[in-house]
């Protein structure tokens, strides 16, 4: 068990220890010969890009962010393009990204570049971590890739790595060991900042390719000489956390109601939650509810229940769909009336959206999903 590691006492190891072991030099070394080279946003380090990439990447897998990464550098190539688009275009284009308050971030950001920096990042990590959507690692991303500045990352696969090669058992739940390790992280970067562009992707690479969290490569590992944990036996004891995130289960009922012209019921969410900002179907808490809030003659059919895992939540959105046939024809009648639906269905807010309007906005991915699931319907 984790209790078991010898932890490595920081009083009794000196920095120099630390950088004796090689572990920058060697790192590097590896990055260039063996690290990924071919990612999108290597192209050029510029930090539009690398923030850009760097903020998809915080909760996304590389190969999901590839296409999401290329998709905003052709229709924002600057950040001043970024800044200038209207919110729904952006939530348009982060649509199924998920965590969606960095698109908004994002968004927020790029004014905020704009505006108090003339457009240029700042190079300093605390200004950085000043802007929407940029934390410490994020920053430090930023900072080392395209500044040169000696600062240390530290997500979910440098953790594990660096708790792996010094033996760290210290408890990752607990801020008092994250700051540890960090205060660790910062005395094995490299001496110069030159390198340090090459190292901090070589610790992400080296997380991502060869320490990874179960089927470790550590015969292909540039650093297992040294490292504490593979000496020990120990690789797949650590990072050690004690609390496990638990996820609580929740449903929700969706109303995915059409109308004869093609058209679905829906609006833009408030500030707060999972989508704030986003567009999607009227909700409610239970089937009973939603059935209520539909005229008695409205035939509904459950659509298959999708499953939509968060951070601290697993949901069940179960989704209902219902055709209202004449209700164009009513439209058409009702001059004066603004949304003759409303009182029906009572339902003050949401409004009927044709496929191109919901193409326009922000949807979640289950929106999108309950979407495409439509055409038998029509
Ligand atoms: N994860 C976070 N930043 C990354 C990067 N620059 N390359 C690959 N994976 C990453």
């Amino acid at each position: 068990m984790p209790k078991a590691i010898k932890r490595i006492d920081p009083s009794s190891t000196p920095v120099v220890a630390l950088e004796q072991r090689g572990f920058a030099k060697t790192l590097v070394k590896w990055q260039r010969a063996h690290g990924r080279h071919d990612l999108p946003w290597q192209k050029n380090l510029h930090p539009y890009p690398v923030w850009l990439s760097e903020v998809m990447l915080q909760q996304t897998q590389v190969s999901t962010v590839r296409a999401y990464f290329t998709k905003f550098m052709d229709r924002f190539p600057t950040v001043q393009d970024l800044a200038q688009a209207h919110e729904d275009e952006v939530m348009s284009l982060w649509s199924g990204l998920g965590y969606y308050s960095r698109g908004r971030n994002l968004h927020a950001c790029a004014k905020r570049v704009v505006q108090d920096f003339n457009g240029a990042f700042p190079s300093e990590l605390k200004d950085l971590i000043g802007l929407p959507g940029i934390g410490p690692s994020t920053g430090a991303a930023i900072a080392s890739i395209c500044f040169k500045k000696k600062e240390a990352i530290m997500d979910g696969n440098v953790a594990r790595v660096l708790s792996r090669y010094l033996g760290y058992g210290g408890d990752l739940s607990q801020s008092a060991h994250q700051r540890m390790l960090h205060a660790f992280a910062k005395a094995l970067l490299p001496r110069g900042g030159s390198d340090m562009p090459v190292y901090t992707q070589g610790i992400m690479d080296l997380g991502a390719t060869v320490c990874t969290p179960k089927r470790v490569l550590c015969e292909r590992c540039p650093v297992r000489s040294t490292c504490v944990a593979f000496a020990q036996h120990k690789v797949l004891e650590l990072p050690f956390k004690s609390k496990k995130i638990k996820r609580t289960q929740k449903s929700i009922y969706w109303l995915i109601a059409m109308n004869d012209q093609a058209q679905v019921l829906g609006a833009k969410r408030g500030l707060e939650g999972i989508w704030a900002g986003m567009h999607a179907f009227p909700e409610f808490e239970s089937e009973t509810t939603l059935r209520q809030a539909l005229p008695r003659d409205v035939v509904v059919r459950p659509l298959s229940v999708i499953k939509h895992e968060l951070t601290h939540q697993s949901l069940s959105i179960h989704g209902f769909a219902c055709l209202f046939k004449e209700q164009g024809a009513r439209l058409r009648a009702q001059k004066k009336a603004q949304k003759p639906w409303d009182s029906a269905l009572n339902l003050a807010g949401f409004e009927w959206m044709d496929m191109a309007h919901w193409a326009r906005v922000g949807r979640p991915k289950p929106v999108a999903d309950f979407l495409d699931q439509l055409d038998w319907l029509a």
